[in-house]
C-alpha cells in the first residue's frame, strides 16, 4: 500500500463573482454584537455565532466561520478549521466546493493567511488499502467591490498557495515511513519535485563520491545502515548574476535509532521525521524556484540512516570532516551535527555563500526549552536573525532567538581531535556552538526545529504528524534578499 504523493491540497482562488448554486461561507468577527461579513445580515442567527477565530457552524446551506479580530493569525485559524469542518461534512455527502464571501476591505495579509490555513489545515496522510474519503476540493474567495485591490488579493493567494504547497511537501516527505524512505528515496523525491520546476537543478552524490571527497561525518553516521548515504544539492541560480547567494543546509536523517548509543524504544518511531530539516530545504527550493525569485539559492541535504550494525561507528571514534577538521565522537546519537558539519564546510569552501542557514531536528534539549510550537534560532549576525524571525512571523511560524554563549565556546575543543562532538552544558546551545566551528566567517543562522517539526495534535493550520515547519520561513527569508543591497 502506498500513500498517494503528493497529498492533494484544497485549491483556493479569488474571483469577483459568486457561482450560481454553490453554497456560501460567511464570516463573523468577534464583538458585542458579533459583526457579520457580506451576506450574513438577516440570514445568520446571531445566537449561534461567536465570531471566535476558527469557530464554525452551519446555517441552512451556508456555513459561518469566525475570524476573531481579523488579525492574520485569526484568518489562518479560520481557514484551517473551516476546511476541517467541510472535509468532515463532505464525508457525509456534503459539497466539495464553496464560495467564501469576504468583506470589501479585507487586506491582502488576511486573505493570504486564510488561504494558507485552508490549503494545509485539512492535510491528511494515511497509508491505506482503502479508498480515501471524499473531501472538499476548492474554495473561491469573493471580495465583491474590492475593485483595484482585487489584483493584490489574487497575488496574495498565488503566493499563499505556493507556501502551502511547500509546507505540504515537507509534511509528505517527513511523514513517509522509514521502511520506504531511505537516503536514495529522499534524493529521488527531491529530483522528482524539482523536475516539475523549470530552472531548478538537483545533483545527487552517492557514497563513492562522498568517500572520494572526504565526507567523514556523513559516512560515519550512514555506515551502520545497509542503505547508503547521499548528498543532495539543489541549485536555483537566480535570474541574474550578482545576486546575493543564500545557502540552506538541512539535516536529512531518514531514521535515527541513535546508533550504538541506542535510543530507548519509547518514542523511537517518531525518528522517521528526523529529516524534517532536509525536507524543509527541499520544499523551500521548490517554492523559491516556482516563484522565480531573483536571488541565488543553494540547498544542501546530507542524508543518511543512523542505524546499528557491525559496521556502525562508535563512541570514541575520531572522524575527519569535509575540509579536514576532526571530531571526537562521544555519542552516536548526536549524529545530526556530524552530517551538518560536512555540509556547512562544503558550502563555505565551495559555494561562496553570502548567508548560510541550517535547519535541523537537532536536540531534544531545544524541544524541552521552547516546546513544540516555536523553533530555536541561533545566529552570528543580528540582521540575519531579524530577517528569520520577521519572515517566520509573516508566514505563521514562530522563532525565538537563543544565545551562542561565548563562555561555552572553549568547551567545544577536544584533547584528541580538533572538536568535541558533545560538550557538556545546555544541549541546544552546545550543539549550535559545535556547528559554528564549520561556518567560517559567513553570516550564519542555525534553526533547531526538534520541537515544532512534529505535532501530536491539531492546532491552527497544523495537524498531528510532521508539520512541514520552516519551509515557509525559508522561502520568505529568500524573498527578503531579492531587494537590492539588502545585506547589512
Ligand atoms: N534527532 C535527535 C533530536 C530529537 C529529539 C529530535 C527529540 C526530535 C525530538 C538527535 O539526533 C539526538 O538524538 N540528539 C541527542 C543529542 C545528545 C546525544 C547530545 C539528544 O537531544 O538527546
Ligand atoms: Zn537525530
Ligand atoms: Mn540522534
Amino acid at each position: 500500500m502506498r500513500a498517494p504523493l503528493p497529498t492533494p491540497l484544497v485549491t483556493v482562488e479569488v474571483a469577483d463573482t459568486l457561482r450560481r448554486g454553490v453554497p456560501a461561507v460567511l464570516v463573523a468577527f468577534t464583538g458585542d454584537p458579533v459583526r457579520l461579513g457580506p451576506g450574513g445580515e438577516g440570514v445568520v442567527d446571531l445566537d449561534d455565532v461567536s465570531g471566535k477565530a476558527g469557530a464554525t457552524s452551519r446555517q441552512g446551506r451556508a456555513w459561518v466561520v469566525g475570524v476573531g479580530d481579523g488579525e492574520p493569525g485569526d484568518w489562518r485559524k479560520a481557514g484551517a478549521s473551516l476546511v476541517r469542518a467541510l472535509h468532515a461534512d463532505a464525508e457525509k455527502a456534503g459539497g466539495t466546493t464553496f464560495d467564501v464571501r469576504l468583506p470589501e476591505d479585507v487586506t491582502a495579509a488576511a486573505v493570504a493567511a486564510f488561504t494558507l490555513g485552508a490549503a494545509v489545515g485539512g492535510y491528511r496522510f494515511k497509508v491505506s488499502g482503502e479508498e480515501p474519503p471524499k473531501r472538499v476540493k476548492s474554495l473561491r474567495l469573493v471580495a465583491a467591490g474590492a475593485g483595484s485591490a482585487g489584483a493584490g488579493l489574487a497575488e496574495a493567494v498565488r503566493k499563499a498557495n505556493t507556501l502551502a504547497a511547500a509546507t505540504s511537501l515537507g509534511r509528505d516527505l517527513a511523514n513517509t515511513p522509514s521502511n520506504v524512505k531511505d537516503p536514495s528515496w529522499l534524493a529521488a523525491a527531491a529530483v522528482k519535485a524539482a523536475r516539475a520546476v523549470p530552472g531548478l537543478r538537483v545533483d545527487v552524490r552517492d557514497e563513492k563520491w562522498l568517500a572520494e571527497q572526504g565526507f567523514g561525518g556523513v559516512l560515519a553516521v550512514g555506515g551502520g545502515s545497509s542503505r547508503p548515504p547521499r548528498f543532495i544539492e539543489l541549485t536555483w541560480p537566480g535570474t541574474d548574476s550578482g545576486l546575493p547567494h543564500l545557502v540552506l543546509v538541512g539535516k536529512g536523517i531518514t531514521f535515527d535509532t541513535g546508533g550504538i548509543s541506542i535510543k530507548p524504544a519509547d518514542g523511537m518511531h517518531l525518528m522517521r521525521t528526523d529529516m524534517s530539516g532536509g525536507a524543509a530545504v527541499i520544499a523551500a527550493l521548490v517554492g523559491i524556484a516556482q516563484q522565480s525569485l531573483p536571488v541565488r539559492v543553494t540547498g544542501l541535504v546530507p542524508t543518511a540512516e543512523n542505524h546499528v550494525s557491525g559496521s556502525a561507528y562508535r563512541p570514541g571514534d575520531v572522524i575527519t570532516h569535509y575540509g579536514g577538521t576532526t571530531t571526537e565522537v562521544t555519542n552516536t546519537d548526536a549524529e545530526g551535527r556530524l552530517v551538518l558539519a560536512d555540509a556547512l564546510s562544503y558550502a563555505v569552501r565551495n559555494l561562496r555563500p553570502d548567508v548560510l542557514v541550517d535547519v535541523a531536528t537537532l536536540t531534544g534539549a531545544m524541544k524541552v526549552t521552547l516546546g513544540v510550537r516555536t523553533g530555536g534560532l541561533f545566529a552570528t549576525d543580528d540582521d540575519l536573525a531579524g530577517r528569520v524571525a520577521d519572515s517566520g512571523a509573516r508566514v505563521g511560524e514562530s522563532w525565538w532567538r537563543m544565545p551562542l554563549l561565548e563562555e561555552l565556546a572553549e568547551d567545544v575543543r577536544s584533547d584528541i581531535a580538533d572538536v568535541r562532538q558533545c560538550p557538556p552544558g545546555p544541549g541546544g546551545i552546545t550543539a549550535a556552538l559545535f556547528l559554528k566551528e564549520f561556518t567560517g566567517d559567513v553570516p550564519w543562522a542555525h534553526l533547531d526545529i526538534a520541537g515544532p517539526a512534529r505535532a501530536d495534535k491539531v492546532y491552527d493550520e497544523v495537524v498531528a504528524g510532521a508539520t512541514g515547519f520552516a519551509a515557509r520561513t525559508l522561502i520568505e527569508l529568500a524573498e527578503t534578499y531579492t531587494q537590492p543591497n539588502t545585506i547589512g
